[in-house]
């Protein structure tokens, strides 16, 4: 069991969750994530490390109520215990000093690429990150993002904050102004797709991470598997980030909405 020591909302359907966890909190790297299981019934849930405290022993978890299980975690509270939790899995992030890293983060993105900032930040290379969200609500971790960041642009559909404009907008004024050698794109795959595919048109590097759905986090199951430059790769054991000009966005797009219908019916037997 591990005990929620802290849990405010982003937005009404954006939590973030600090969770008792020393050991994971202890090993974790920027790009590990944990499966986490609500209580017995409950699917397990893939989500990326957010950050993590050694001195208290927790880890931050951010999570938006999706399906039952998501819901279920969002509703709890400080002092409630989660069933299990497992982690860190998947391959930490690889950082280096290559130069300047463009970060695109798209709404609960947003969480997962905060450590992977403070890492580049830390190696010593200009980090220039763009928020993205729907409305200005849905922007998450501004100040936490500024603090590892030389320049942060932030994107929202309607233009209710920052300029209007989806990620790629801000990203490809970064791409025309500046020289990027490394980009890394987290959020929505559609997001991530065409984030892919404007700096495949400019030849910048590019990382994304995968949010394919999970059961062991082991490499056992193959219910995480995405096609990678032709070759199947498990997200849990091989990723969760790949080279995105290798990454079969609409086959992983299909495979997440793989259980739509079952996750409505649940979701409604469960309201
Ligand atoms: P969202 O749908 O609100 O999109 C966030 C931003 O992504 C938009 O504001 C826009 O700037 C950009 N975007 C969306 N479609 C785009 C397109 N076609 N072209 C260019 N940019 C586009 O995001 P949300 O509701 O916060 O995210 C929900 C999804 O994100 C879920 O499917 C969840 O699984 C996924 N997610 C992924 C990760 C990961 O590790 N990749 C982490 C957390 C959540
Ligand atoms: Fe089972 Fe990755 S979650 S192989």
């Amino acid at each position: 069991m591990n005990r929620i020591v802290e849990k405010t909302w982003f937005s009404d359907k954006v939590a973030k969750i600090i969770v008792e966890a020393p050991r994971v909190a202890r090993s974790r790297k920027p790009g590990h994530f944990v499966i986490i299981r609500v209580d017995d019934k409950g699917e397990r849930i893939p989500l990326t490390i957010a950050g993590a405290d050694i001195e208290k022993g927790t880890i931050t978890l951010v999570v938006q109520a999706m399906g039952v299980s998501s819901t279920k975690l969002c509703k709890m509270n400080a002092g409630d215990q989660i069933l299990d939790l497992v982690g860190p899995l998947g391959k930490a992030t690889h950082i280096d000093k290559v130069g300047t890293v463009l970060a695109c983060g798209g709404g609960v993105g947003v969480a997962p690429m905060l450590p992977i900032v403070e890492g580049f930040k830390k190696a010593g290379n200009r980090v220039v990150s763009v928020l993205a969200a729907r409305s200005k609500d849905l922007i998450i971790l501004e100040d936490e993002i500024r603090q590892w960041s030389d320049d942060v642009i932030i994107m929202t559909d309607d233009g209710s904050y920052g300029r209007k404009g989806v990620v790629t907008v801000g990203a490809e004024e970064v791409i025309q102004r500046e020289k990027i050698d490394e980009c890394i794109a987290i959020g929505p795959a559609i997001m991530m797709k065409f984030t892919s595919l404007l700096t495949k048109k400019y030849n910048i590097p590019t990382q994304a991470s995968l949010n394919a759905i999970m059961v062991d986090g082991t490499g056992m199951c193959g219910a995480c598997r995405v096609s990678v430059g032709g070759q199947t790769k498990f997200t849990c054991i091989d990723g969760p980030e790949f080279d995105a000009h290798q990454i079969d966005f609409d086959e992983l797009m299909l495979r997440l909405g793989g259980y739509r219908d079952e996750e409505k019916a649940a979701f409604e037997r469960y309201v």
